[in-house]
């Protein structure tokens, strides 16, 4: 296979602080030399204590710890060192119609402050998990800093998630503290959040939270319970615009984000406050090449690790004006981006592959009427690009003659791991390119052996990380067991991302997907389990067994094969009634996009479900089946054919 390679681009390539021979130099001095590279790099946050000591962890067992004698607060790091006239967030609303607001460092930083306070005076103390579960307003991000300033652990919870989600998050946690607001507003339509947290609170004997404070946005009637909520407009002009920043422990927790994985409930992956902030801005300085003055704009909502670290802690660590934005791409129309592009001037774009397919369907009509000559760079996350997607944001929103960084790395990672730095590195459309600073990737065969690759050949294999960097996540939230059996345990001593992967003959890494059992759902993990437990939820429901297919938009589907108890029938009621189910127990992104309602399910004589059969017939792709003769009852497998949906 012949890689097509782009050079970087002329003006890239003029205006960049790191060229390709910078970039290997200091790679490989971060590889030969991490105490010295990383001693380079503390310099880059404000410490209370600077910290003497850098990288010290073992992966067996696992204990991972960087900087750990110095003291900082990331919201000081984010607020406090920048220019209070500059401008941190442009807010953009769903309604285009609607006023944007612009929010000076100076009044974030008051804001801040002030609901910092509040949370103490509710009782907030450091340490304490405070969930957040908020629309894309700049209010999200005074909540996380809020929680931040006093050394309260954040858990946010992405607004589309269920009241049952929720419940879960709050009690895994032991979390007593919400933020939310009112309503959400997403493609014309109001959110229902204040409501969904109250349902989530009446539902479940096991929560007990303290206060709820609420953030008014839309304005909709909402209850408010007396003894236990609080309206943040009402508490805020009496609160002080100060708040000295609790001097936290590198190694203090600053967030729990809650991730599917391939068995059981999603954990609460936990990040701590001086690795997790040094990875986050010199990742976003180094590989955005972010400039003083320009307008970076990250399209992930703040739900998930997108939004936390290339909204809040990367960019505003980096005194840099970030673009807020509460809407979807493909509303009022699919010009939505570029319309807001050309309104605010941005210089840097960071998006989805999903998204991209879900505007190109439209053609180069809707950016070509818009003036896009701000950008200055490109960047995409969450899933492998897609070669047509690739080559229509270089041509048509880039002009073709912009860079684009395609950012492999994980909620687990704290920040990217591997991607093109913008001014340095020709690109391959689909693949992620070269490790960033201090990174060790590897390809491991399935005994864990390390695959040498040979000069000028190219391997595949099961991605591992063979050394820790600051960024990475230290434990599950409560259960350190677990973080271990899920990241070190398969491939004893090495970091298992999850993801397959190729190393080409130039050394670039190509990203496969997971090998694992969850699903790449418009750049969201769904574990196939977690949807598997929500059908079964239903009382109709025996059992059930969710795959991936591919799907044109999301990149992966959900397909889902169930079978009904004795004596049920299958009817449209059902369907919705199961479709409703998922919905509830976790929320729209993970109700699958075919049920499949069918006598049997392939299983072994023990009884072990045969997921590879399974997968074959919703990808629509069982000419060549394989072995199907270690199946009980190989009958099923012509049954389900028959029956299936996704032709
Ligand atoms: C999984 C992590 C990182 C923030 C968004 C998702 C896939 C992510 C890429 C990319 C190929 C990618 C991987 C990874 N992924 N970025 N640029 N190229 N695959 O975070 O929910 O923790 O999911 O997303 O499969 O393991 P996440």
């Amino acid at each position: 296979m012949t890689d097509n390679i782009f050079p970087v681009p002329a003006a890239a390539a003029a205006a960049t602080r790191t060229t390709m021979a910078q970039y290997r130099e200091r790679y490989a001095q971060s590889l030969a030399d991490p105490d010295g590279f990383w001693r380079e790099q503390v310099g880059r946050l404000d410490w209370l204590r600077a910290p003497t000591r850098m990288g010290d962890w073992s992966w067996d067992p696992v204990r991972i710890r960087w900087f750990e004698d110095g003291v900082l607060n990331a919201s000081a790091n984010c607020l406090d060192r920048q220019h209070p006239a500059a401008i941190a967030i442009i807010w953009e609303a769903d309604d285009p119609a609607a006023a944007s607001r612009r929010i000076s460092y100076g009044e974030l930083l008051a804001d801040t402050c002030r609901m910092a306070n509040a949370l103490v005076a509710l009782g907030v103390d450091k340490g304490d998990r405070v969930t957040i579960y908020m629309p894309m307003i700049p209010e999200a991000v005074v909540a996380m800093l809020a929680c931040a300033r006093i050394g309260a652990v954040h858990s946010v919870v992405f607004g589309g998630f269920s009241a049952e989600a929720i419940a879960g998050r709050l009690q895994d946690a032991d979390s007593h503290f919400i933020i939310t607001a009112d309503e959400g507003r997403r493609a014309g339509k109001t959110v229902p959040l204040k409501a969904t947290v109250d349902e989530a609170l009446e539902k479940h004997e096991g929560v007990r939270v303290e206060a709820v404070l609420v953030v008014r946005h839309t304005g909709g009637k909402v209850a408010m319970h007396p003894e236990r909520d609080h309206w943040w407009h009402e508490l805020k002009p009496q609160l002080p615009e100060t708040c000295t920043p609790q001097a936290m422990s590198a190694e203090d927790p600053l967030f729990i984000l809650y991730t599917s994985g391939s068995t059981g409930k999603p954990k609460g992956v936990l990040h701590t406050t001086g690795g997790y902030l040094l990875w986050a801005n010199l990742t976003f300085e180094t590989v955005f090449d972010y400039r003083p003055g320009e307008l970076f704009w990250c399209t992930a909502d703040v739900g998930w690790v997108t939004g936390h670290s290339y909204i809040v802690y990367g960019p505003l660590s980096a005194g840099a004006t970030v673009l807020m934005f509460e809407g979807v791409p493909s509303w009022p129309t699919t010009a939505r981006f570029w319309q807001v592009i050309e309104k605010h001037k941005v210089e840097i774009f960071y998006t989805a592959p999903t998204a991209l397919r879900a505007v190109m369907r439209d053609g180069d009509g809707p950016p070509g009427e818009h003036d896009l000559s701000s950008l200055r760079l490109l960047g995409t996350v969450g899933e492998p690009i897609n070669p047509e997607a690739w080559n229509w944001y270089h041509r048509v929103i880039g002009k073709g003659a912009l860079p684009i960084v395609d950012t492999w790395w994980q909620t687990e990672t704290g920040g990217t791991l591997i991607s093109p730095l913008p001014g340095a590195t020709p690109m391959k459309p689909g693949s992620a390119t070269l490790p960033f600073y201090g990174i060790e990737p590897a390809l491991v065969d399935a005994e864990g052996i390390v695959l040498d690759r040979a000069e000028g050949e190219e391997t595949s294999g099961n991605l591992v990380v063979l050394r820790s960097w600051p960024g990475q996540a230290r434990t599950v939230f409560g259960d350190h067991e677990r973080f271990t059996q899920t990241y070190f345990t398969t491939y004893r001593g090495k970091y298992f991302t999850g993801d397959g992967a190729r190393q080409d003959k130039d050394g670039y890494w190509w990203i496969t997907g997971r090998v694992d059992d969850v699903i790449n759902v418009s750049g969201h993990r769904m574990g196939t389990a977690e949807v598997e437990s929500a059908l079964v939820a239903h009382k109709d429901v025996a059992e059930a067994a969710v795959v991936a297919f591919p799907h044109d938009i999301k990149g992966q589907g959900i397909y889902a094969y169930v079978t009904l108890n004795a004596g049920i029938e299958t009817s449209d009621a059902l369907l919705t009634e199961l479709r409703a189910t998922v919905r509830h127990e976790i929320g729209g992104i993970a109700v699958p996009d075919h049920l499949h309602v069918t006598p049997g399910l392939p299983k072994t004589r023990s009884g072990k479900i045969m997921r590879r059969i399974l997968r074959k017939i919703a990808e629509n792709d069982f000419a060549a089946m394989g072995d199907i003769s270690t199946l009980a009852d190989p009958s099923v497998v012509e049954a389900l054919i028959e029956g299936r949906l996704n032709r």
